[in-house]
């Protein structure tokens, strides 16, 4: 994904933003302000975790937060950015639920000077995006993949070749096709899945292997679901599957339950996932779901917070490090991204007790 010839400018950047004002920019005292935060929905616990976590942090920075959750409607996101503006909001915070539908009120944000940090998923199609932060998206398709092949045993943990020769019949699952991170998840898996898929190592029996082929609107389970149990009935009347590439654990609970629908038991065909949310920590400790992705979303929240006290202080965040991945079809938005963690049965405590980030009590 990231050449070599990047590098430089990189660098050179972030020296040139370590602590400085950009170019052109005056630093300012930061005074309290009202920061607008949309979120896409409440039904998956991350953005929960997500907008707390947010809002707890600008908060401690003397700051008022508005925090509103679109219930994946777009309509109703696109209201609540117009109405943060209307407020008086003096940076906005956007996780959005279709990353294309928001260009009006981002451009009645510029009109008013108000700077936009895409959160976690990135705004397309505006050129009145000033930063984005996430996670290596790419990466997260690469650890997706690898859990598959891992837990198919074509793959040992270590990259060498497994025990197992296959072939094995395994089904693709994408996010949603309105959110920018689905294609980056897909491709990045995708490019470990490929060689095993031309190799036949892996079979894909529903044949349904692009990208628009495989997508999940709003990342639905039930919509996942369905999609897999068709698939069941259709492709698999005399065989049976043995994974399932699943983009993020509602998809991949969706699946195990039209698997288990479906007459498969223990043990269930590998499915991998991502967030690391409760119910799928708890699908991977009983031995059902095998894998999931975790992305520590404070970390993400804390470091929005202060690229978004660096820009209230007319700063370039000194966070960016990458500036050349996220073209949003107007522009390349610089970015600051994190890494994500694969996760399984094996290191879950390590990953997910030892960093605090569950209790041994919550996965009970
Ligand atoms: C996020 C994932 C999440 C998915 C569904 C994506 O944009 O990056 O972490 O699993 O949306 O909410």
């Amino acid at each position: 994904m990231r050449s070599p010839k990047f590098v430089v400018p990189v660098i050179a950047l972030l020296a040139a933003a370590c602590g400085s004002p950009a170019a052109g920019q005056q630093s300012k005292p930061v005074e309290s302000a009202l920061v607008g935060v949309t979120m896409p929905t409440t039904k998956s616990e991350r953005w929960i975790s997500d907008g707390d976590n947010i809002k707890r942090d600008l908060e401690s920075r003397g700051h008022k937060v508005d925090l509103q959750y679109a219930q994946n409607d777009v309509p109703t996101q696109v209201r609540q950015v117009q109405s943060q503006i209307a407020a008086g909001a003096k940076l906005l915070i956007i996780a959005s639920v279709d990353g294309s539908a928001l260009t009006e009120p981002l451009a009645a944000a510029a009109e008013a000077g108000i700077p936009v940090i895409a959160y976690d998923r990135l705004l397309r199609g505006s050129p009145n995006v000033d930063y984005y932060a996430t996670f290596e998206n790419f990466r997260v398709g690469v650890y997706q993949a690898e859990s598959l092949l891992n837990g198919l045993g074509l793959r040992n943990g270590d990259g060498t070749p497994g025990p197992q020769p296959g072939p094995f019949n395994v089904e693709l699952f994408a996010g949603s096709a309105d959110d920018n991170n689905s294609a980056f998840f897909f491709n990045g898996a995708m490019s470990v899945l490929k060689p095993y898929l031309d190799e036949k190592k892996l079979v894909v029996r529903s044949g349904q292997v692009d990208f628009t082929a495989v997508t999940t609107l709003r990342w639905d389970g039930e919509t996942a679901r369905k999609r897999m149990e068709e698939i069941l009935t259709t492709a698999y009347k005399k065989n049976k599957v043995n994974g399932v590439l699943s983009p993020y654990d509602g998809i991949s609970l969706g699946v195990l339950t039209a698997l288990k629908n479906n007459g498969y038991g223990a043990p269930l065909p590998i499915v991998t996932g991502q967030d690391a949310e409760l119910p799928s920590v708890k699908s991977i400790i009983a031995g059902e779901q095998y894998s999931t992705i975790y992305k520590d979303t404070r970390e993400l929240a804390t470091a929005t917070a202060s690229m978004a006290e660096a820009v209230l202080k007319g700063r370039t965040p000194p966070q960016l490090n990458n500036l050349n991945d996220y073209e949003n079809g107007v522009k390349i938005v610089p970015a600051f991204l994190l890494n994500p963690v694969s996760v399984d049965k094996a290191n879950y405590h390590q990953v997910l007790v030892d960093s605090g980030y569950y209790t041994d009590d919550q996965l009970r």
